[in-house]
């Protein structure tokens, strides 16, 4: 019911303010986190609760499947007031296993509009076809689709401008890439993390 919605959120409220009765009005005066999250908008991946972080910790960016397309405005006006403005110190794209939208893009059905914004992971799965292909389980092909995914999009957020800029001006900034595991809530680091325009240039 919606109506518990509300009463939940009473409890939450007072929760917070339990023994920390500036919680709200602190955070009413500004915000400074220290990380990017762009995750999927998938219902069962909630950046904050995963990665035990408090509201005005985390800046937070979904959509589905975990795209960074470099010409998506809404993905570009998150990553450059997260970069320039917060100066958030650390980007994580997030994946996770058993992707709808990573499995939808591949499957060959007609959704509509959809099937265009995941065009870019079809063009990940072209480019990696001979490897995926050899891999005989449906389930584990599209986990491996996942994670190449989330490697494609640390490499489309670490190649961007604002991030260039950043890394030119010294301000210290790492992009990861992480894939989620909705079996057992743990998340892996795919060990892709860039820092600078030197270490992409290296993985290009
Ligand atoms: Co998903």
């Amino acid at each position: 019911m919606i109506r518990d919605l509300i009463e939940n959120n009473r409890v939450w409220s007072a929760r917070k303010t339990d023994g920390d009765p500036e919680f709200f009005r602190r955070l009413e005066r500004q915000q400074s986190p220290e990380y990017l999250w762009i995750g999927c908008s998938d219902s069962r991946v909630p950046a904050n609760e995963i990665v035990g972080l408090d509201p005005g910790e985390l800046f937070v960016h979904r959509n589905v499947a975990n795209l960074a397309p470099p010409q998506d405005a809404n993905y570009l006006s998150v990553l450059q007031f997260a970069v320039e403005v917060l100066k958030v110190k650390h980007i994580m794209v997030v994946g996770h296993y058993g992707c709808g939208g990573v499995a939808a893009a591949v499957d060959g059905q007609r959704r509509g509009l959809v099937d265009h914004w995941l065009h870019p992971i079809r063009e990940t799965y072209a480019e990696h076809r001979h490897d995926l292909e050899a891999i005989p389980a449906e389930r584990e092909r599209l986990d491996r689709l996942c994670e190449l995914n989330v490697l494609r999009q640390v490499r489309n957020v670490a190649s961007d401008v604002f991030v260039q800029d950043a890394w030119a001006r010294g301000q210290a900034l790492a992009v990861h890439g992480w894939v989620y595991s909705l079996s057992n809530g743990l998340v892996t680091d795919l060990k892709t993390t860039i820092t600078s325009a030197t270490e992409l240039e290296a993985l290009i």
